[in-house]
């Protein structure tokens, strides 16, 4: 039995991707006030925590994961006043909040760097960061070289690294002062009053000793080949894992959540060992084609990975395409929503896909994603899946803003608003809010495990281990019949006969 302390082993936690979230100012930009005029909303949908994407000081040149002071707010999104009022509003309304962390780097902006480039070569400036006289073969997650020069007229030019973005540049983790002030900023944040933290890059915070040239060629999702990434997974990540652990311990029922994307699940399961991150994405959900098999050998393999520490699963988040999009149909959304809140563990949603956003094709002028200009157009980039959300309404702006939206909103989202889908009980937002409800209130959502049913080719079912749970998933394109029980909930028709028909999900008690 886990303490009751431990919400976040088991909570739903909704992410707010507040620049698309709510726009209380007409700007076009989704803000704190934003967020907090829709926790109604949050309360209603059934969710446990949020998610904040962050809001901290930024150029923006990667929407906000360019940090130039991370224990403030950008006025974009409002004041700490502004997050102080919204954390106190969440808890009236049962709502935990999250904040998102970026230790790994900083933005160009931030005063350290602007010193660094100040400074010599070899001055102390520098050394938070790192600079080198030649750059290695490195390659930026986003395209293009991990290395940009400065000072380039002077004989003593130096080149600094950046994993991301030329604006974010890596800190240099061997450096107490950096390893000081994350603890200093888990604390600002710890004191405030949030419930936990998402570690961006967690698997970033340690380079291979002496910066030796990559062997391969890397590329932004999971690198498969057999050399080691020199850039990311290096056995000094843990030390500061340790570190941030041994902050979080001194305030009682606060977690943190690393994202974690690293080569094999051996070496993933060593960031959650009991010193380290309460809780890691895994991610082999999130990569897996809609097909019963690869499903099951992900949802083995998460679980397996994970050991004693709950699994985290997710469909969607803002690096992804949306699920509706992504498995090729809402039809198919709603039945992996199905099969990831029926699993045991902590779920994790992104802000849109309970309305079964797809994708929205954009014109390359709107596009702003730096991954889009760094690639040199070879990646679209990852805006297609953050454009806002459609709250009500028929006109442009479709209630998320009074301005003009940051991204185009197409018309096809006045067809999806919240208001519209709270009304229909057949909507995806309805869908979401059952289940949400079933997974709060009905005894069956408990255990840590799962066993697996003997399925027809093509489908799944599982039951949780130790309690009457039976999901059940088609991915066939035949109807089949469904495992024994009584249907509680479907992600959409099923037959006259009563079969479960493809693309379609059930959960059985
Ligand atoms: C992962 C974040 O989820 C992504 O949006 C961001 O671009 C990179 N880390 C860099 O911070």
């Amino acid at each position: 039995m886990r303490d009751e302390g431990e919400w976040w082993a088991t909570a739903v936690v909704y992410q707010v991707y507040v620049r698309s979230f709510a726009d209380s100012d007409g700007d076009g930009v989704g803000d704190l006030a934003g967020v907090r005029s829709r926790l109604g909303y949050l309360e209603l949908l059934g969710v446990d925590a949020l998610w904040l994407s962050p809001v901290y000081p930024s150029p923006g040149v990667d929407h906000g994961y360019d940090v130039s002071d991370p224990r403030d707010v950008d006025p974009l999104f409002g004041t700490l006043d502004d997050f102080d009022g919204l954390l106190s509003d969440a808890r009236r309304h049962g709502l935990r909040v999250i904040v998102d962390l970026v230790p790994n780097h900083t933005s160009d902006q931030h005063e350290w760097f602007r010193a660094a480039v100040s400074a010599a070569p070899g001055s102390p400036e520098r050394s938070r960061y790192h600079f080198r006289r030649e750059p290695n073969n490195w390659q930026s997650v986003f395209g293009g070289p991990a290395w940009t020069r400065v000072d380039s007229d002077s004989a003593h030019s130096e080149w600094y690294l950046h994993l991301f973005a030329p604006g974010q540049p890596d800190l240099n983790w061997a450096h107490p002062e950096v390893r000081e002030d994350l603890e200093k900023t888990l604390r600002f944040w710890c004191d405030r009053g949030v419930d936990g933290v998402r570690i961006d890059v967690a698997h970033g915070l340690a380079k291979a000793e002496g910066l030796p040239d990559d062997r391969r060629q890397p590329g932004w999702t999971v690198v498969e080949e057999d050399a080691p990434d020199p850039r990311f997974d290096q056995d000094g990540v843990h030390e500061v894992h340790r570190l941030i652990r041994g902050v979080l311990d001194h305030y009682p029922g606060r977690m943190a959540v690393g994202e974690v994307i690293v080569r094999d699940d051996a070496r993933w399961s060593a960031y959650v060992r009991p010193d380290e991150l309460h809780l890691a994405f895994h991610f082999g959900l999130l990569n897996c084609a809609f097909a019963a098999d690869e499903i099951r050998e992900c949802i083995d393999r998460t679980l397996a990975a994970a050991g004693p520490a709950p699994a985290v699963w997710t469909i969607a988040n803002h690096d992804v395409p949306h699920p509706a999009t992504r498995y090729g149909s809402v039809e198919r959304a709603r039945a992996m929503a199905l099969v990831t809140l029926a699993l045991p563990g902590t779920a994790y949603l992104y802000n849109g896909e309970e309305l079964g956003l797809p994708d929205v094709d954009l014109p390359d002028s709107a596009r702003q994603d730096p991954a889009f200009r760094l690639s040199g157009g070879a990646e679209l980039g990852r805006d297609g899946y953050r454009v806002p959300l459609p709250w009500e309404g028929e006109a442009p702006g479709y209630g998320f803003t009074t301005g003009t939206p940051w991204l185009p909103m197409p018309s096809s989202y006045g067809e999806l608003t919240a208001a519209d889908q709270l009304e229909d009980p057949s909507s995806t937002l309805s869908l979401y809010r059952q289940a949400l409800d079933l997974r709060k209130q009905h005894p069956a959502f408990t255990g840590d495990q799962v066993e697996w049913f003997g399925a027809p080719e093509g489908c799944l079912a599982f039951r949780r281990v130790g309690t009457t749970l039976v999901c059940a998933l088609n991915t066939s394109d035949r109807q089949v019949p469904l495992p024994p029980g009584d249907v509680l909930l479907t992600s959409g028709d099923l037959t006259d006969c009563g079969d479960l028909p493809p693309n379609t999900a059930a959960w059985l008690a």
